[in-house]
């Protein structure tokens, strides 16, 4: 691009390209990128389009653009990403903290104490989007944050770190396997849970996120049996379990946790309609 072309201008052709390669939200994607190339709030766009854009953002623009006409998620391209009002460092290592999991947040939240004396295990905590979000907006006495990847706890850690986030403890952890000396009063998970059929049918921005972040063996139903056996030794008396669920399969991990003697199974809908938070108690 020329050095001289003006935001506006720049934005429209960002917008125009994607649009060629038939991306669906190439508007707010090109929005979105612009804003990060230039460091600003997105807001601002619109208030400095007739200035020209400096060279190396230009250049910095279509290097982003190109990454995400190639189905790059925007937020791997830019390093971050917002949940739950706050902002969170993503890699290539770690699932995109997605909006449907604030509702699962919410729910604990909503169904705390808030007297700094219940604890939380965030098992498949990933990026840490979960755990960080509780210690900042709850009133937790203790969270450990587990995972079976060590570059997601890194990662996890630094967003506690860059979050200023206190009082949550990283544990590396394939399922309960390490975590014998936990026990608390809440289990969050959003843990796996496609099939490996319902992988093969997904978008392609999809695949750039790790894919045990988001597999499941047995249908899809590999980690809500393990949670739904192992939970009750890790959880106080009258502890609650929360779990994202696949929608496709809410009704099969109902079965699966009143099986597994979970009391006063609540399913909530996410903002589509579809099932996506099981709630429940010992
Ligand atoms: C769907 S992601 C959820 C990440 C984050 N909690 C969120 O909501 O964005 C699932 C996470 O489970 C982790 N995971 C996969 N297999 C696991 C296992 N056997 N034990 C513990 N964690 C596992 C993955 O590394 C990934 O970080």
């Amino acid at each position: 691009m020329p050095e001289t072309v003006n935001i506006y201008d720049l934005l429209k052709s960002g917008e125009a390209f994607l649009k060629s390669k038939n991306l669906p939200d190439a508007k707010s994607d090109a929005q979105y990128l612009l804003a990060a190339a230039l460091k600003i709030e997105r807001s601002r766009l619109v208030l400095i389009r007739e200035q020209k854009a400096g060279e190396k953002e230009s250049s910095l623009f279509w290097e982003y653009i190109l990454r995400r006409s190639k189905r790059e998620p925007a937020a791997y391209i830019t390093g971050f990403c917002g949940f739950m009002g706050l902002e969170f460092k993503v890699s290539k290592d770690v699932l995109i903290p997605r909006p449907e999991t604030e509702l699962l947040v919410e729910d604990v939240l909503n169904m705390s104490k808030k007297n700094k004396t219940e604890t939380v295990l965030d098992l498949c905590a990933g990026s840490g989007c979960i755990a960080v979000s509780l210690s900042k907006l709850g009133n937790f006495n203790k969270i450990y944050a587990s995972d079976i990847s060590f570059d997601a706890l890194t990662l996890a850690r630094e967003n506690a770190d860059f979050n200023d986030a206190k009082n949550i403890e990283f544990l590396l952890s394939d399922m309960f396997k390490s975590l014998e000396n936990v026990k608390v009063d809440f289990i969050v998970s959003n843990p796996p849970y496609i099939s490996e059929d319902e992988y093969n049918a997904l978008e392609p921005e999809l695949k750039f996120e790790p894919e045990t972040a988001l597999l499941a063996q047995d249908n899809g139903l590999f980690f809500y049996k393990e949670i739904a056996l192992k939970a009750s030794r890790h959880l106080n008396d009258k502890g609650r379990i929360f779990v994202e669920l696949n929608a496709n399969l809410s009704q099969e991990i109902k079965k699966i946790f009143e099986e597994n003697n979970f009391k006063d199974i609540e399913i909530n809908e996410d903002y589509s309609h579809l099932p996506r938070v099981l709630k429940a108690h010992l």
